[in-house]
């Protein structure tokens, strides 16, 4: 039986990776009225993802014992003003995402719940994925600047990313 503590612990887990979710819908929807195809892919891809961490912790929590519990959520941005700073805003959710499982290992470990500990490790290297991906589009994307044919290179490749991955 999970603790209450850890319970209450997973619950904001599992608001935060919806709400990753829906910022990254949100980013895709801009994208591709905006003319970047391979980018949207990418990121309704990565909103995909979001909603799969979102219920492999509400799978696991109530397997425990717990009961998951889904919240109102704040409105996603809707504007973004380059593919650069929108792709900027995604690393840095990322590292916020990051520093939240941190805490969350962290919380196991002083309560001794091992079982959970050991059900965010995935989490964890999930976590270096994610960041190194986006930082390498954020290189490319710094290579390109806002030269046009630059821009419609690095949106092919997040079409293919987004197929590959
Ligand atoms: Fe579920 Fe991108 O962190």
């Amino acid at each position: 039986m999970i603790s209450e503590k850890v319970a209450k612990a997973l619950n904001e887990q599992i608001k935060l990776e919806e709400h990753s979710s829906r910022i990254y819908m949100s980013m895709a929807i801009w994208c591709e009225v905006q003319g970047y195809p391979g980018a949207a892919e990418f990121l309704y891809k990565h909103s995909d993802e979001e909603r799969m961490h979102q219920l492999k912790i509400v799978k696991y929590l109530n397997d425990r014992g717990g009961h998951a519990k889904l919240c109102s959520l704040e409105q996603p941005a809707l504007e973004f003003t380059s593919l650069k700073i929108l792709f900027d805003e995604v690393l840095k959710h990322e590292v916020l995402v990051t520093n939240s499982i941190n805490e969350l290992v962290h919380l196991c470990m002083e309560v001794r719940d091992y079982t959970t500990l050991n059900f965010l490790q995935w989490f964890v290297e999930e976590q270096i994925e994610e960041e190194s991906l986006v930082k390498g589009v954020i290189d490319k994307l710094n290579l390109a600047g806002e030269a046009k044919g630059g821009l419609f290179h690095i949106d092919k490749e997040l079409a293919s990313l987004a197929a590959n991955t």
